[in-house]
């Protein structure tokens, strides 16, 4: 079995799909890793890393020709599919609810492409949770983001000078990467408050010794699916969440945004007047501005200022901790590919009835098979 690890193509992208650590397990599974030169420089594996681990590292044509898998971050461009053979699995973040004419490009060559993405959040795919182990890095990431582009601290501190305040956080979203994010501005000594639409978060939130805030109703007690996400809520609950959200924003000094909704655009949660209605010096760092945007003003991939206002909308906030992000990554992928394998040939043997393997697979055989995305 030939397993491939590409140089990722995408914009910003410092991650990359496999580790030394990654690259061992994998030849414990009884593969060949094949890294193509470079892929790991932006996420400091240099390729001498990859080459004591025991891998080859060599060109984009050879790591791909007749790579049984190919592991990637991000998705391949059409013209590295097309160096992808026939049967080949293709294992990746595939996004495939941004591009869905895309995956025709997979069915066209014949590869099993699988997203990552949609692995579900039953307990024996924990180890497999992409959107978590990356959520959480982003979570961490984005508060250090908000300290950097705030003029003040983040902890109370009594000087002879005079006292400085505590820094007032806001997170909204109080999933994976919000209760890191609320724990690392605890750590840093902000105040913190959040939000978020599923009563379940209510808990964790203040475990983590930050204020719940929330517009509580019937139809919260039923915003969370079976798969623990949360639904998209009624035009009247949004409402009323905004009114609440007016008032509690403008005496923040940070703000941090990750409300999504899976295969669904981000709700907007700021509007332009509650950006406006901030004291100058505050922060928004939107970590949903790939989705869309939870905060109307922001932009993506750039910083703007809005009567001194700073929004942060950077692209793809894992990539800014790319080692960890990396290294946990790979590791996902081991804990996916495993199950894959068929332990006494070291050859794929994929049982496609699965529950893993059927809520993942996007393309199979030449056609588009995942029921969310077929034709
Ligand atoms: P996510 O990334 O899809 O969304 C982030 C957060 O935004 C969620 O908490 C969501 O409820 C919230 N949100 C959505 N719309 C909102 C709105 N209009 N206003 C305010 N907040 C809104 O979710 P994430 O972080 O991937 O996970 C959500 C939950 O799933 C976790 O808190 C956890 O309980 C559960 N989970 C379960 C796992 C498992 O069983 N293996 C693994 C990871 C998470």
């Amino acid at each position: 079995m030939k397993i491939a690890i590409g140089k990722e193509t995408a914009q910003a992208e410092k991650r990359v799909a496999a580790s030394p650590d990654s690259v061992k397990k994998l030849i414990a599974l009884g593969a060949d890793v094949f890294v193509e030169t470079g892929a790991g420089a932006g996420s400091s594996f240099p390729d001498s890393q990859f080459e004591t681990a025991g891998a080859k590292v060599v060109s984009q044509d050879e790591a791909y020709k007749d790579a049984d898998v190919i592991l990637r971050v991000r998705s391949p461009s059409a013209a590295e599919v097309g160096k992808m053979k026939k049967g080949a699995v293709l294992i990746g973040m595939l996004a495939p609810y941004n591009d869905k004419e895309f995956l025709k490009t997979y069915a066209a060559q014949g590869i099993a492409a699988f997203s990552m993405e949609l692995v579900p959040r039953i307990t024996r795919a924990q180890t497999m949770d992409v959107l978590s182990s990356q959520a959480n890095l982003a979570g961490y990431r984005a508060v250090l983001e908000a300290a950097n582009e705030f003029g003040r601290g983040f902890p109370m501190m009594m000087t002879a000078a005079g006292t400085v305040p505590a820094a007032k956080v806001f997170i909204m979203g109080a999933g994976v990467a919000g209760l890191q994010a609320i724990a690392t501005a605890r750590r840093l000594g902000a105040v913190v408050s959040a939000t978020d639409v599923r009563a379940a978060a209510k808990e964790q939130v203040q475990s983590l010794g930050a204020t719940f805030v929330m517009v509580e109703n019937e139809e919260t007690k039923a915003a969370e699916t079976s798969g623990g996400y949360a639904k998209e809520m009624s035009e009247d609950y949004k409402k009323q969440q905004a009114t609440l959200i007016a008032d509690t924003i403008k005496k923040q000094d940070i703000v941090i945004t990750t409300a999504l909704i899976p295969g669904r655009k981000a709700p907007v949660l700021v509007n332009d007047d509650m950006v406006k209605s901030m004291k100058p010096g505050s922060v928004i760092v939107d970590l949903a501005v790939e989705q869309g945007g939870n905060v109307s003003l922001a932009k993506f991939g750039e910083v703007v200022d809005v009567n001194g206002v700073k929004i942060v909308g950077h692209a793809n906030m894992p990539s800014r901790i790319a080692v960890d992000a990396s290294a946990l990554y790979a590791r996902n992928l081991v804990n996916f590919l495993t199950p894959l394998v068929d332990k006494e040939t070291k050859n794929l043997k994929i049982n496609w009835e699965d529950e893993i393997v059927k809520a993942t697979v996007l393309t199979r055989d030449g056609d588009v098979v995942h029921p969310n995305f077929k034709a």
